[in-house]
């Protein structure tokens, strides 16, 4: 059994720390956060050993127990996923690296702080031969996963890509905007361009982004430049088979992102995470050997099975097709809804 040890209990990390807990070959060592905050407190109630990223009076005066100090939950860890905000990553991989302790970093951090980026469907193999990787961000994972999906069966020339990120997750108090719509950043192509390239280096993307007042979730307008020739209804049933990807069909009332949400939630997900792509079936146009659609992408939640398939890239034994399906059957991945008609 693999033990894993997770640095930060935030958005990425507590999902990482339930979602490994539901793997038959993992097992969380422990969480190790800085603060005291209620996520500590979750922490223990949800049975998972506690360690201090900080200073541990801190804990201790909180009335907290701590199983030690950051550096002893490494050296209890085969593998470490470090789920710090931006930048507090690197700082930690001298930690890592004394120890020879594998890490996997999250998608706020530069490339260049592990040996690859991670997306399991699109680069696997890569992460097998590496001692540390990083998981895509949430965009780069959502256009990975349709990107390498298109390639693999009908190829993919080039590809625009528009995206309209969130502006905060919810519960962030300090990032907006509230009341404007940002070009983010102004200078194009977006930061997503590059780092799409070191996941899929062969596939030429431009990308722009923009950010808006919203928390629920991320939305893409895509337009690909095929390889080869492709219909419509061959393109859906090739995103319909890739359970990582969820087609929306039209009448169904799925009129924005929030509505995609809250099918996470009324089907009883845990925080009513939607783990998949949602590509809306009434968006998909193929004119001119051009495919284009909308996709929504959850950021608190689509890199989760990822970090979970990259655990096993980096110190487990399975291939990236039998790791995708343990991650799959065990979360809960896949939301056929391509017949049906959901009320939502
Ligand atoms: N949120 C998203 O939508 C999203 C999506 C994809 C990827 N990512 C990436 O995932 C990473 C984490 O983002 P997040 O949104 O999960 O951040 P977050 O919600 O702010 O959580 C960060 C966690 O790290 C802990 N932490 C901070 N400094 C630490 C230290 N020195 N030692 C130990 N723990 C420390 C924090 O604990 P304290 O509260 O105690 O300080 C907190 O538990 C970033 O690289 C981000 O870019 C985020």
């Amino acid at each position: 059994v693999i033990r894993v040890g997770i640095v930060g209990f935030g958005t990425i990390g507590k999902r990482v720390a339930d979602a490994v807990t539901s793997q038959p070959d993992m097992t969380v060592a422990g969480v190790a956060k800085r603060r005291p905050t209620g996520a500590a407190e979750v922490a223990v109630r949800r049975g998972f050993s506690l360690y201090a990223g900080g200073a541990p009076p801190a804990f201790e005066s909180a009335d907290l127990d701590v199983a030690g100090t950051k550096a002893d939950l490494v050296d209890e860890s085969d593998v470490v996923v470090d789920a710090t905000p931006a930048g507090v990553g690197a700082e930690h991989r001298d930690l890592y690296e004394a120890t020879d302790t594998p890490a996997i970093y999250q998608g706020g951090e530069d490339g260049d702080v592990a040996e690859t980026t991670f997306v399991a469907g699109a680069n696997y193999e890569a992460g097998r031969s590496a001692a540390s990787t990083r998981v895509a961000s949430c965009n780069t994972t959502g256009l990975a996963r349709l990107l390498s999906t298109l390639d693999s069966s009908v190829g993919v020339a080039d590809a625009t890509v528009t995206i309209v990120r969130r502006g905060a997750d919810p519960g962030t108090v300090d990032r907006g905007p509230i009341d404007d719509i940002l070009p983010d950043p102004v200078g194009l192509p977006s930061h997503h361009a590059g780092d799409l390239r070191t996941v899929l280096p062969d596939v030429e993307v431009a990308t722009m982004a923009m950010k808006v007042p919203a928390t629920v979730m991320h939305l893409h307008a895509v337009e690909v430049t095929l390889g080869s020739r492709a219909s419509v209804s061959s393109i859906r049933d090739l995103l319909a088979d890739e359970p990582r990807i969820a087609l929306l069909p039209g009448g169904a009332g799925f009129d924005g992102c929030g509505s995609v949400r809250e099918l996470g939630r009324d089907l009883g997900r845990p925080r009513g995470d939607v783990w998949e792509n949602c590509v809306w079936t009434d968006s998909m146009d193929v004119s001119g050997g051009v495919f284009r659609c909308f996709q929504a992408i959850h950021q608190e939640s689509i890199v989760v099975p990822e970090n979970v398939d990259a655990i096993r890239a980096l110190v487990g034994d399975a291939d990236g097709a039998a790791s995708r399906e343990r991650t799959n059957r065990t979360l809960g991945v896949g939301l056929d809804l391509s017949d049906k008609r959901v009320p939502a």
